[in-house]
């Protein structure tokens, strides 16, 4: 974890060596996480600090990630962000973007000296002078942004390690830019690693231990498959913040949550990650989803991140899982014999963060299943959607096929044996997904989802954030704005 600390900086010279013109540039990609155990609640408001430790897989950068580049220059006269190619001119004074101006002021406030330049016009530029600074930062994200998947995560957890590097800053113990990234985003502290990531609570006043730690490492169960299913790329009207504030003033169950529930569904999930055991990780993932859904339900007044399109899916992968009857109605048997059937039955697992779209965690496998399930219960529009344009996709992706649109899928960065590059990969997935699904039983309903299914990225357990080197720069390194527009 925060291997990068020990990273030299990327440094470039302005156009003139002067002492006093200076540059330095950093640009990451980061990825998004998905909480298998969710944090819902914070400890201490200012410090960022949770209720309960969390557990989160880490995504594919190749199919999910957030670009940001980072630009230190003498001569700026104030702190800007671009998001997504549009300035953000509140940048200053929104609440919005308060936590990221936290990141940036805990940074800043731990500048080292350094050395800018090269050859005769090196030269050391002190750390107070490196503090009065200004940045611009430019980022990038590939899938919707502020839609529950995580983009806060991938975001702060790319502009800590920029930021790390043009302040030149490093870990003063293990850990510790994760405790920088949870002042951006709490999600972020788990987005500074790869693979199984827990973000342990702590107990410190002072939050130095609430840090995000690897659990195993992206290698461990290369055969987890995850499908993101889009169905609104929509902005959520209740920030996370708002529903765990709201949350702790009036739930119980949130409290139960934290205190009981989290902890030993935690223990149970390390255990069965250690020991790649799919059913018992996919209830305990599913039990966590619903819980926290559930603490939001006993919210007042009640926070809704859910939608009918969600609950679709809920019943969609208990029908996969035969644990409802093919309808999607009522449970087949009693819950006890349900249970021990769904104990050898269990291919998927459904997990919504605060927003409607699904993560579905299933196996290569199984993948081909899922996808099918999943156009089987939503219908091509008629008509192309409108939700159609959501996320650029790094990678390319394919289109159902067919005068009707369908869902595009995307992502596929892992999935070699499916085609050398992405469209290809996607488009036999797509292919082998339609003909799997012309043979499933009808699903009753389906009509009212039509066209709600617009994109769905497959995608994979991932690894750690990438410094990329200078020509990837996505910002100018003397106006330090965005170098093109950005696709969204
Ligand atoms: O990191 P935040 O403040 O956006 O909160 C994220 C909360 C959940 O996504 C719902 C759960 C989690 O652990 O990621």
């Amino acid at each position: 974890l925060c291997r990068f600390a020990a990273r030299t900086c990327l440094v470039t010279m302005g156009a003139s060596s002067s002492s006093h013109d200076y540059s330095l540039v950093s640009t990451f990609t980061a990825p998004t996480n998905i909480a298998l155990i969710k944090y819902w609640g914070k400890r201490d408001l200012e410090k960022n600090t949770p209720i309960n430790s969390s557990i989160s897989l880490t995504l594919n950068q190749g199919d999910l990630c957030t670009t940001t580049t980072v630009v230190l220059r003498h001569d700026f006269a104030a702190d800007k962000l671009w998001l997504n190619g549009k300035e953000k001119v509140d940048f200053l004074t929104s609440r919005q973007f308060k936590r990221h101006r936290a990141l940036l002021a805990l940074v800043r406030a731990r500048a080292t000296s350094r050395y800018v330049g090269q050859g005769e016009g090196r030269h050391l530029v002190p750390a107070e002078e490196l503090r009065k600074c200004r940045v611009h930062i430019v980022s990038v994200n590939n899938f919707p942004t502020g839609a529950g998947m995580a983009s806060s995560a991938a975001g702060l957890a790319a502009l800590t390690l920029a930021l790390a590097d043009v302040y030149g800053v490093h870990d003063a113990f293990p850990g510790e830019l994760t405790t920088f990234a949870r002042q951006g985003s709490g999600s972020a502290t788990r987005s500074l690693a790869g693979g199984l990531v827990e973000w342990k609570m702590g107990a410190a006043l002072d939050g130095h231990d609430s840090i995000g730690v690897q659990a195993f490492s992206e290698a461990h169960w290369p055969e987890l498959c995850l499908v993101v299913a889009v169905v609104s790329d929509k902005e959520k009207k209740v920030s996370s913040a708002e529903g765990m504030t709201r949350g702790l003033g009036t739930s119980d169950l949130l409290r139960h949550r934290a205190s009981v529930s989290v902890p030993r569904r935690l223990e149970a999930l390390r255990a069965a990650y250690a020991a790649k055991d799919f059913p018992t990780l996919a209830r305990l993932t599913m039990e966590d989803s619903n819980s926290f859904h559930a603490t939001c339900q006993d919210t007042y007044p009640p926070v809704a991140y859910m939608d009918d399109a969600s609950r679709w899916i809920v019943d969609m992968v208990h029908k996969l899982n035969g644990e409802l009857d093919g309808e999607g109605g009522s449970a087949s048997a009693s819950a006890k014999a349900s249970a021990s059937k769904a104990a050898s039955g269990i291919i998927a697992a459904y997990t919504f963060d605060a927003g409607p779209n699904a993560h579905i965690i299933t196996t290569r496998k199984h993948l081909k299943l899922v996808l099918a399930a999943l156009l089987a219960h939503f219908p091509a529009a008629k008509q192309a959607p409108a939700a159609a344009s959501v996320g650029g996709g790094g990678s390319g992706g394919a289109a159902a096929a067919g005068s009707a649109p369908g869902p595009l899928i995307v992502g596929c960065a892992a999935l070699e044996e499916l085609g050398e590059d992405a469209s290809t990969r996607a488009a036999t997935l797509l292919a082998g997904a339609q003909e799997l699904c012309a043979t499933l039983p009808p699903v009753q309903g389906r009509e009212r989802y039509e066209g709600r299914l617009a994109k769905v990225f497959v995608t994979s357990v991932g690894g750690s954030p990438i410094k990329l080197p200078a020509t990837a720069a996505i910002a100018s390194a003397t106006s330090g704005e965005p170098l093109a527009l950005v696709p969204m």
